[in-house]
Formats: C-alpha cells, structure tokens, sequence
C-alpha cells in the first residue's frame, strides 16, 4: 500500500492547512505601559535613544554598534525589557534592512508574546513601507512548524503594537495590515512545503486549493488523472507513471472586480507541484538533499499561497495559476529512459533523464496558459540544483525572453527582499536539447543546466513574453536568519503577489 495508508489509518493527524493570521497589531504614537518588551531602534552613529538610559560606547563595549542585525537585551528592575535593534546608518536604510531589523527584534524577544516596536528612527522610509517591513519582519521570524510536534517550539506571537509619530499613524497601520497578509501567504507557503509527503499528496493539495479558493474568492478547477489524460497532458502523465499517487492538474483563477477598472492584463502563473522528488528511475542519493526533496513543490506552493491575497491587496491584474501536481517516484511502471512523452498540443520529448522531470510537468502547463492568450507566462519551480550551485541560497535565477517582463520581476524581487539575478537565455546552447528521435530532449547535458532547463521551457511559450523562477536555492534555510526560518522559506509568494499586483502588459 502506498504511504498515505499511514496517514488515513489515523497513524498520522492531517494537518490543517489553512491561511491564517493569529497576531493582532495596532498602532500608536506612545508605549502602551502594560507592555512587557520594546524594541528599540538604534543607528550607526550619532546619538542612542535616551530612553536605552546608556551611552554608545557602553553598548560598544558589549558588541552592539547599531548595525543591522544586531540586537541587546536590556532586562531591567522595573518597567520593560528593553531591546536595543541596530539599523545602521539611516541615510541608507531600506525596507529589507527594517524587515531584516524587526526579525531580528522579534528573534531577541522569542519567549514574549506581546511585542512593542518603536518605528522612531525608520522616519526616512514612507510610513507605509515601514509598517509592512515590519509587520512582515516580526511574523516571519516568529513563524514555526510545529503542527507535528506535541509541545510547541516557541511562544506565539499574539499580539504586535508599533509606535510612531502621530502623522504617521494611518499610514503606518496600512502598511500594517497589508504586511500582515503578506506575512500571512509567506507562512502559507512554508506550511504547504514544510508538509510531509505522506500527509501532502497531490490529491490533498487540489482538496486545500480548493476550500482557500472558497475563502479567498478564487476560481477553481481540478482536473484528475482521467482528466489530465483527456487534456493529453504527457508530461505530467509521464513523471506520475511510477507512482501509487494519482496527478493533479490544479487551475485557479483570479479576476478583479468590476469596481477596480478594466484588468491591467493578464498574468499566467506555473509551479512546479513535485509533491516528492525521488528522481525516478534515476534515483537520488540518501543524502540530506534527497529528504528536503518533499519541498520540490514550492513553486506551486507560492503560486497558491500568493494568489490568496489577491483580492485582500485589490490586484488589478486578471491572474490564472496552473500547478502541476504529481511525484515523481522509481517503480515497475516508472517512466524509463528512452521513453518518449507527448507533451499538451504535440511536441515529443525523449527522456533521458527521470531525475529532470519538472521540466516536463511545465511544460504541459505553459501550453494551457498558451491556449488562454495571456499577456505573459511566469514559471516557477524548484528546477535546478545547477541553480543553488550559482547563487547558493541568497538568490533565485531568474531566465526570460521579454526584458520588460524580467525588469518586472525584479522590481517585484526587489520591493520584496525575494532576490533573484539574471542568467542568459543563451540560444547557443539549444542544440544540447537536440534529440536523435523526438523533437527535443529532457536534459541539456553537464553544463549550464539552469540555462538549458529554461531554453527547454521556452520552446512550449508560443513567442508569449515568458520569464523563470528557478528557487532551487533559496526555497529552504538551514537556519533562523532574517525573515527567513529553518526549513521551507515560502520564497517567492510575496514575490509573485507584488508582481501581479504591479503588473502590466510587457511591451516587446
Ligand atoms: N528538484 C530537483 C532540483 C533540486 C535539487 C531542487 C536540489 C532542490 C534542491 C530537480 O528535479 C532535479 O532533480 N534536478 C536535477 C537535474 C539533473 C538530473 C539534470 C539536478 O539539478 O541535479
Ligand atoms: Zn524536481
Ligand atoms: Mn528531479
């Protein structure tokens, strides 16, 4: 029997999926005088906030200069603890850098469950971006996974007050509340991810599309294996072949409402729904890698996640998700190498490689967005190990045919400290796809495989302006650093919200 037995034999609880926000914030312009702890932030140079009652050198000596990332915690006889958090100079203060700030003030504060941020300090960003950076800050480093532990890791956090100024108290709560909804997807990405494959399959996901579809007014469709093989989807139907799970294809939709205008376009999203990667036929190693392939789902994760938000940050732009969900797993009736799959609308591919299969999933899904005439095709996935060997796990590769399209991204990378650098779509290298039997093949060989495994993709867009995510790198952390948390990051949900929301129409 295959492993999900387990989990409906009751040996293993099925985890509640669901997107959900447990912190309460509320702005204002003094320290609220209940408050047990209060951050406070302290620049570079110049002077150090009187209320910390020390002086800089003090602080120096202990190690605390005031740069980003640094904390100190102040316990006191009376009053609250006091936590000085470093952002440097602010001339040069950014959003990512308050957003790294306030994790690091919330990391600091770990067993408190009522947090006090002083914004005093941030004055040289917009009100709103400082509210959203550091909501996003405080609920990011306080996320954890603990649905299968029995004692909680860490306190919750339940409550956040930030402090400002008067003038920017309205400005600073919406950005509050829009942190708290980007927050929100990112911890709904990292849940989908951090789930076991036993207790996530492809079967579960469509079932959690489809109730956060209901409760975030998105359209839903699930296509099963009867269906995929209807559609003639021979990607997925091929990666699925090895498997006792069946597929599944899972198409949302996202249309703004009447009272927002005429849509800004519309916007084709596809992940990677890889609910465990075991490499096929070509099976992985045992190694720590193998056991974090439960996340090769993380494009589809993000993709999901991300559209949930759509209506609550009033997108403008028409948005449709695709995420093609299978594993990909060794057996009798696995895919073998040499075999030849029919991918949506014709093209043949040779497999000569089981362990590429993302790819092929892609594929099929890139063709149905084709078919709907969108103004741009967005691909999201887990793709290449290639990839974390170039950028490690600060930066995802982003590949793409339409500079405006990738300009976008960027921005959308950028506002969101989701960081990705451009590679190449190198024409050169397309004949390394050539195959002797089928028009193309399924691996491009030992080099440039991120650039190879995007050109791939690329034949299936149409000429529709196409650009790739591949967050192989930066979809899991070691460790508690930043925004992020050990595990799956949710790495790219914020990501591809900000881009739908901003986007437009990529002139050629
Ligand atoms: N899911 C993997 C890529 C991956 C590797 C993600 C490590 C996260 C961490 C993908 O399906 C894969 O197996 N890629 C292979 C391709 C190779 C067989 C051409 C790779 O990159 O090693
Ligand atoms: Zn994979
Ligand atoms: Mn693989």
């Amino acid at each position: 029997m295959p492993l999900p037995s387990l989990v409906e034999a009751g040996f293993d609880p099925a985890p509640s999926i669901e997107r959900y926000n447990h912190a309460q914030l509320t702005v204002g312009t003094t320290i609220p005088a209940d408050a047990a702890v209060v951050g406070i932030l302290v620049t570079g140079d110049g002077p150090v906030p009187s209320v910390l009652g020390l002086d800089r050198e003090t602080m120096a000596g202990v190690g605390f200069t005031g740069r980003p990332r640094q904390s100190l915690v102040l316990p006191r006889a009376e009053g609250p603890t006091l936590i000085a958090v470093g952002i440097g100079d602010p001339a040069t203060l950014t959003a990512a850098i308050l957003r790294d700030s306030a994790a690091t003030f919330a990391r600091a504060a770990q067993r408190f469950e009522h947090l006090v941020l002083d914004l005093t300090g941030s004055e040289s960003l917009p009100a709103s971006v400082a509210g959203l950076a550091a909501v996003e800050g405080i609920t990011l480093a306080r996320y954890r996974y603990d649905q299968l532990k029995h004692e909680p890791v860490s306190p919750p956090l339940r409550s956040g007050t930030l402090v400002t100024t008067a003038d920017r108290v309205a400005d600073t709560e919406a950005g509050g509340r829009r942190g708290l909804v980007t927050a929100e997807i990112t911890a709904l990405a990292r849940d989908l991810e951090n789930t076991p494959p036993a207790h996530l399959t492809a079967t579960r996901l469509a079932d959690v599309s489809v109730r956060l579809a209901a409760a975030t007014g998105l359209e839903v469709e699930v296509y099963d294996r009867q269906a995929i093989i209807a559609m003639g989807l021979g990607g997925v139907l091929g990666v699925n072949a090895g498997s006792g799970e069946e597929p599944r294809v899972i198409k949302l939709t996202y249309r703004p409402d009447a009272s927002l205008g005429a849509p800004a376009g519309h916007l084709a999203l596809v992940g990677k729904g890889i609910m465990y990667d075991a490499g096929g036929i070509s099976l992985k190693p045992s190694d720590a890698m193998h056991a974090a392939m439960k996340l090769d789902m993380s494009g589809a994760a993000t993709i999901l996640a991300a559209m949930t938000a759509l209506h609550d940050l009033g997108c403008r732009t028409q948005v449709t998700g695709y995420l093609m969900c299978t594993d990909n797993m060794p057996s009798g009736t696995a895919l073998r190498l040499g075999d030849v799959l029919t991918i949506r609308g014709g093209r043949t591919v040779e497999v000569v490689n089981a362990d590429a299969e993302g790819r092929l999933v892609l594929s099929d899904g890139i063709v149905l967005s084709t078919e709907l005439g969108v103004d741009a095709i967005v691909t999201i996935a887990t793709l290449t190990g290639a990839a974390m060997r170039t950028f490690g796990t600060e930066r995802a590769a982003l590949l793409g045919t339409n500079d405006d399209l990738l300009d976008q991204v960027e921005r959308a990378a950028d506002a969101t400290d989701e960081k990705v650098w451009q590679l190449p779509m190198e024409r050169a290298y397309r004949p390394l796809l050539d195959s002797a039997i089928a028009d193309i093949k399924n691996l491009g060989g030992e080099n440039a495989g991120t650039i190879t495994a995007a050109l791939f993709l690329d034949e299936f867009t149409a000429g529709i302006p196409f650009a790739h995510i591949d967050i192989c790198g930066p979809m899991m952390a070691t460790k508690d650093e930043a925004w992020r948390t050990v595990g799956a990051t949710g790495f790219g949900a914020r990501l591809l919200a900000q881009l739908a929301i901003d986007f437009t129409r990529p002139v050629e």
